[in-house]
């Protein structure tokens, strides 16, 4: 456990999760958009850490990805991955900042919900070690729950990663009555964590509408964030692209024919 870590009310970190950059390049099968690229940007914009999950089924990010992220960025990797044999042998070859253990089922659209730490203790406790051993740290994204937070340090992570899915599905519910709710579980949960030693992450649906409040969670020191920013970032960024194409167009009119065209 790293007491090191422990940053009670001081500064937030935010992760950006690069994966759906690599979803949209997969379409394709080639080269661009390139999540690296992506992660460049991220870090430059203020972004600490960058976060990529590394699926059973590579449905987004690749090896290489992870490969050319470790490599070529500045900013801490946490890799997302699952509790098996390939990831382990991928991590410890690799050595990102941490290593997110999360739950995963193939036919799952995104990662539905948390470890069960206290189900599967036997079999996270060797995974634990061995990423631990690598002088990785062991963050595990488990639900908004006491027991799972508690097997959580008795297992030995450094970190947890709250879930917060159903604080992100109230709000986008509008439900008031339930977004207290939430909040009041994952606030009662990160001072618990902490408490135990653990450092508080969180994530998962995180929006420019939500995340103020789990931002403000005194224990919190870290959220990952992906989907959404990717998605604002073609409403950010599409108007500047498009117009650059159609002055690339009209640039090559104008040499061609010597009319102007604007
Ligand atoms: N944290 C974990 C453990 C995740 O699995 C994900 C989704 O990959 C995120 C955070 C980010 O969630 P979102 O993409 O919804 O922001």
């Amino acid at each position: 456990m790293s007491s090191l870590s422990l940053h009670a009310a001081g500064p937030l970190r935010l992760g950006v999760n690069i994966d759906h950059v690599a979803t949209i390049r997969n379409a394709r099968g080639g080269t661009h958009p390139d999540p690296v690229r992506a992660a460049r940007i991220a870090h430059e914009a203020g972004a600490d850490g960058i976060t990529a999950h590394l699926r059973e089924d590579r449905r987004h990010i690749s090896d290489d990805d992870i490969r050319r992220l470790k490599e070529t960025l500045e900013p801490p990797l946490n890799l997302e991955m699952a509790a098996t044999d390939e990831m382990l042998d991928i991590a410890l070859r690799n050595i990102p900042n941490a290593c997110c253990l999360v739950p995963e089922r193939r036919e799952e659209v995104t990662t539905e919900g948390g470890l069960d730490v206290v189900g599967s203790h036997n079999t996270l406790k060797p995974y634990i070690r061995q990423i631990k051993d690598g002088s990785i740290r062991v963050s595990l994204f488990i639900d908004v729950n006491e027991t799972q937070i508690q097997a959580s340090a008795e297992l030995g992570a450094d970190i947890v990663e709250l879930h917060t899915g159903p604080y992100c599905h109230a709000v986008n519910d509008g439900n008031t009555a339930r977004i207290e709710t939430e909040l009041t579980r994952l606030a009662e949960a990160s001072t618990l964590a902490h408490g135990l030693g653990l450092e508080v992450h969180a994530g998962h649906g995180l929006t420019f509408e939500s995340v103020a409040a789990v931002a403000a969670l005194p224990e919190m020191v870290e959220l990952n964030i992906g989907h959404y920013l990717v998605g604002e970032a073609i409403f950010g960024g599409l108007h500047s692209t498009v117009q650059r194409m159609r002055s690339l167009m009209d640039r090559a009119r104008e040499d061609a024919s010597g009319i102007k065209t604007a």
